[in-house]
């Protein structure tokens, strides 16, 4: 495959989100939509990824740290403004470029690799990832001349009804030769509707450089949706659902309701796992094969074995990782702990900075008090401890190998290995106490 570098136009507000958040930072599957266009540039084998910032640029840069290079649009007077304004980062690049608006989250690394594949086999000046769409409103329309060669492309606000009608659309996506992108850009105005400088407007640039334009179609228009506002953000979160679940149902992953079953991007799940319904898995999490989860399971940036079992109910928040056959049943929290091979937490605990050997037994009610207002501490919860029902584990605190802990015992001190530990008032009756409390209530009430 031809070899390209990616520039991602990021610099933006996105008034149309109606937000203080940098559109690009709004979240698709549970990822910044900026993570999904560098990871797609990344994966199609982009040599190097810049990306342009403006609005908000200090966080979105802050987020990229370290894994694309950012430039600076201090005005935002368009997109091929913004196109120039990363100029001096190719400084002596001469090469495919492929730009990427950061607004259009759920293009394939497949679709770039026929693009630019598709361009470097061209003389053309530039290649357009264009789609065809119900509705193209918002969108600027790819115009044809009467051989059907592209001869421009005009932006809604710009356009007559006439041109309007059209449903061929510009995705936003480009493969440029880089020299020839930067030889036309400075012939740009902004005599349009916006005052910007539009980078669409360096396809009739380079027509009329006696340069060919070209054009690859989307087989899918949903891979080009572009988010301008809050109602496309959840028609892209929909898709990229969908999409994900359509993975990890071909990786031999179950769901019983594919539409209330929720998967992160990033998750990676095994086969033969049962997903019930109601069930969210977030994050970076992984999950193994063979688990039975849900249903109205919460999982997130934590690591799961083979063959567990979690929920009804339960919640496992980041840092949590269970080994192999790990039960962990209703009503249960975890937070930053793991959890060795076999061992059951059933019902109704909490679990947080532990560290849990295999085969530990926890019973019903059990927590961990890991925070005492100002430090969280460690519980060590050793291989084969068998702790009873509705115990309280005060951290510091480390129950040995095979330890005891009789029920509703509160536990402030080390359980050595093997030991009973009782932790717990002993158990006083008063024979009769009923009869003489009553009788001394009557006689109160007949005063
Ligand atoms: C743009 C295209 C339109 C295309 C559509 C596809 C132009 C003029 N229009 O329209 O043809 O159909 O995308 O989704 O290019 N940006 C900057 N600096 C700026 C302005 C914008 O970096 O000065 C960035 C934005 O952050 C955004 C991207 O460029 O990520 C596109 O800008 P946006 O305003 O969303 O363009 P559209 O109106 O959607
Ligand atoms: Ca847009």
């Amino acid at each position: 495959m031809a070899s390209f570098v990616g520039l991602v136009l990021a610099a933006g507000h996105g008034k149309r989100m109606k937000s203080t958040l940098p559109k690009v930072l709004h979240q698709v599957a549970g990822i910044p939509m900026i993570d999904h266009v560098v990871g797609v540039l990344v994966r199609s084998g982009a040599s190097r990824t810049v990306v342009v910032v403006g609005y908000g640029g200090e966080v979105v840069e802050e987020h990229l740290a370290g894994r694309a290079d950012v430039v600076w649009q201090k005005e935002q007077l368009g997109t091929g403004h913004a196109v120039l304004s990363a100029g001096p980062a190719f400084h002596g690049y001469d090469g495919n470029i492929v730009v990427m608006p950061g607004d259009v989250p759920l293009v394939t690394p497949e679709t770039i690799e026929e693009l630019v594949d598709n361009h470097a086999n061209s003389e053309n000046g530039a290649t357009i990832l264009t789609m065809h769409v119900e509705d193209p409103t918002g969108y600027g329309r790819i115009v044809r001349d009467s051989q059907g060669n592209v001869a421009a492309i005009i932006e809604h606000r710009d356009a007559t009804e006439e041109i309007r009608a059209v449903r061929e659309v510009n995705t936003g996506v480009f493969c440029f030769d880089k020299k020839k992108l930067f030889d036309a850009l400075p012939c740009l105005s902004s005599q349009n509707e916006q005052g910007e400088y539009y980078l669409t407007d360096v396809i009739k640039v380079m027509i009329s450089q006696g340069l060919s334009v070209g054009a690859v179609a989307l087989q899918d228009a949903s891979d080009g949706l572009g988010i301008n506002s809050r109602v496309q953000l959840s028609e892209a979160e929909l898709i990229m659902r969908n999409r994900k679940r359509g993975e990890m149902m071909e990786c031999g992953v179950t769901m019983i309701d594919p539409s209330t079953t929720f998967i992160d991007a990033n998750v990676e799940i095994g086969p033969d796992t049962i997903i019930m319904p109601f069930t969210v898995i977030a994050g970076n999490s992984k999950i193994g094969g063979s688990c039975n989860i849900g249903p109205y399971v919460y999982i997130c940036d934590s690591e799961v074995g083979n063959e567990c079992n979690i929920g009804p109910f339960s919640y496992l928040r980041p840092g949590t990782s269970l080994s192999d056959h790990v039960k962990v049943g209703d009503f249960v929290e975890i937070k930053k702990s793991s959890v060795g091979e076999g061992s059951k937490i059933p019902h109704l605990s909490y679990i947080g900075d532990t560290v849990m050997g295999s085969h530990v037994n926890i019973g019903a009610g059990t927590i961990t008090c890991n925070y005492d207002g100002t430090t969280k501490n460690t519980t060590i919860i050793e291989d084969g401890a068998f702790v009873g029902a509705n115990s309280n584990l005060v951290a510091p605190v480390k129950v040995g190998r095979d330890a005891y802990i009789a029920t509703g015992s509160t536990v402030t001190s080390d359980v050595p290995q093997g030991a009973l530990a009782i932790g717990r008032a002993r158990q006083e009756n008063k024979e009769g106490w009923v009869a003489r409390s009553r009788a001394a209530q009557s006689s109160k009430e007949e005063k």
